[in-house]
């Protein structure tokens, strides 16, 4: 089956889980699983620039993940500047658009400037925006949505009437990218862990058992035919859908 470009999603959001597994499979260490993680990351995200999908969200290191071993951590940073001193060229070549969403004050202040120069070299393309979920949780970015708004409020900015659905996307990490319409996770969890509680609400789920280092661009093109399948009803009934 083919996939029909103009029922893509508008956004598609990826927990890209089991890069650890993947690495014990092979009786390989476990950054070894990231590095190859990293090269997946690559190409779903060119193939995702192909197909016109406009937003691309990867989970790529949780405000839970500090919690992980030191070794591993640095591991994962020292990756990530890898990553960005290659990928720039690729994400311009494709008119990518990087971004970030979540709390890198505590990353190191070198993968920061990378991370900031990055973002600015790809500010102007106008493919695809690929945001990576870093340092991010959602419920630290709910916290931090009401107490900013909360402080507007007793400023006298902001009154309580004047608070709707859009103050409260406005003050995300977020912000100007549409709710999502796909979430992805692999590696056979079937848990949220913490990403994009607001922005899922009426996200269609998949789950696939693949790690992901094994998360080729066919088991891309599998997911989004799965999503085509589906009927995406809003709370309304299918009959008032046609
Ligand atoms: C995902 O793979 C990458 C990150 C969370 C940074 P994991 O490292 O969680 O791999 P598993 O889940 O232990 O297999
Ligand atoms: C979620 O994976 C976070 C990322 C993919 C970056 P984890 O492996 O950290 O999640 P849990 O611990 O299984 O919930
Ligand atoms: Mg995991």
């Amino acid at each position: 089956m083919n996939l029909e470009k103009e029922r893509l999603p508008k956004h598609l959001a990826i927990i890209m889980d089991g890069n650890g597994r993947w690495a014990k499979q092979q009786g390989k260490p476990r950054v070894f699983g990231h590095e190859k993680g990293a090269k997946t990351a690559r190409e779903v995200i060119q193939r995702v620039a192909e197909l016109g999908i406009p937003y691309l969200t990867l989970y790529t290191f949780s405000t839970e993940n500090w919690n992980r071993p030191k070794l591993e951590i640095e591991a994962l940073m020292r990756l990530l500047s890898g990553y960005l001193k290659k990928e720039v060229a690729v994400m311009q070549a494709n008119n990518i658009r990087l971004n970030t969403l979540g709390d890198i004050s505590q990353f190191p202040k070198s993968l920061q400037k990378e991370l900031q120069k990055a973002k600015e070299q790809t500010q102007n393309n106008t493919g695809t925006v690929v945001s990576l979920a870093l340092g991010y949780g959602s419920q630290q970015e709910i916290l931090q949505m009401t107490q900013q708004l909360a402080q507007k409020v007793k400023e006298g900015t902001l009154s309580p009437e004047q608070i709707t659905y859009t103050t409260i996307e406005q003050h995300l990490y977020t912000q100007a990218i549409p709710p999502v319409d796909l979430l992805v996770r692999t590696s056979g969890e079937y848990r949220i862990s913490n990403f994009l509680l607001w922005q899922i609400a009426y996200a269609e789920l998949y789950f696939t058992d693949a790690f992901w280092p094994d998360f080729t661009t066919e088991e891309l093109h599998k997911a989004l035919l799965n999503y085509q399948q589906r009927e995406r009803r809003f709370g309304k009934t299918s009959e008032q859908l046609t």
